[in-house]
């Protein structure tokens, strides 16, 4: 009853502030409603594409498991990178070949068994999911495409948490080489140049050269601004090796770049 009393003087006010912020909520509200549906679809398509490449694909046979991934994208909606962009990762991969590679964000493991695949004997992946589910049906069909838990590390977390976590993995070991030396990047845009940073302050990168793969969906000068400003602006550590529609390609060396820069 007070309540009434109280806020009847006030009526006034409230209906001018509700009315001057209310596209602001409404605006927040239609990013809320965005995120969740994301979220729910990301599930749905997770589940789907793991029953339809577990379920159809030879185990055991990368090739297969490839094939069968690209099947399903062929005709259904799916969050893994085109065949198209997956060749100018193959390239990447075949020119680097790296012994420490990193990934962020795995889908459904499709990126990270392309990546495997090309490894050198020695080579090793990290890959990062913040979903748990995503993280598990992933790990399973990297396990499915017959790889070993000493070739892989699923790391289920946010790639914030995960990075500064990453040295111990990363001890130079037979045939490895000191510290990263390619970081795919496939999870939140908006992470992107925080994870960079962060990766560059842990000192994980491998002084010696570390290619980083920029995967863009969409909207791509906007997604990849502030990382592509912040490349930019050390001129001495970063270069721009390539830019398709699909990815971008930065060059990490410490100190000097020796690589043409294209920018
Ligand atoms: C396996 O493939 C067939 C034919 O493409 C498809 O109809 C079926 O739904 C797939 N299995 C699963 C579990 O998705």
């Amino acid at each position: 009853m007070w309540l009434m009393v109280v806020s009847v003087p006030l009526l006034p006010a409230i209906v001018m502030v509700s009315s001057r912020y209310s596209v602001k909520v409404s605006a927040l509200w239609s990013r809320a409603l965005n995120w969740a549906l994301r979220l729910v679809r990301g599930k749905v398509c997770v589940r789907s594409t793991h029953a339809f490449v577990f379920s159809n694909c030879t185990h055991g046979k990368v090739d297969s498991v490839l094939e069968t991934f690209d099947l399903y994208a062929a005709t259904h909606p799916s969050l893994c990178i085109s065949p198209q962009t997956g060749e100018a990762v193959d390239e990447a991969v075949r020119r680097v070949r790296p012994s420490q590679v990193l990934e962020l964000g795995m889908h459904c493991g499709y990126t990270s068994v392309r990546l495997l695949r090309l490894l050198p004997p020695a080579g090793r992946l990290i890959t990062v999911e913040l979903d748990p589910l995503t993280a598990e049906m992933g790990e399973e069909i990297i396990l499915v495409a017959g790889f070993r838990h000493s070739q892989f590390q699923v790391l289920t977390s946010s790639s914030a948490e995960a990075i500064p976590t990453l040295r111990p993995f990363l001890e130079p070991d037979q045939g490895t080489s000191e510290g990263l030396n390619l970081v795919l990047m496939d999870h939140d845009p908006q992470e992107y140049l925080p994870d960079l940073l962060a990766l560059e302050r842990e000192e994980v990168l491998c002084p010696s050269g570390c290619s980083v793969l920029l995967i863009h969906r969409n909207q791509r000068a906007e997604d990849l601004r502030g990382i592509l400003h912040h490349i930019r602006a050390k001129p001495d550590c970063y270069c721009i090796k390539s830019e398709f529609q699909f990815m971008t390609e930065i060059f990490y060396q410490k100190g000097n770049v020796k690589v043409d820069s294209k920018i």
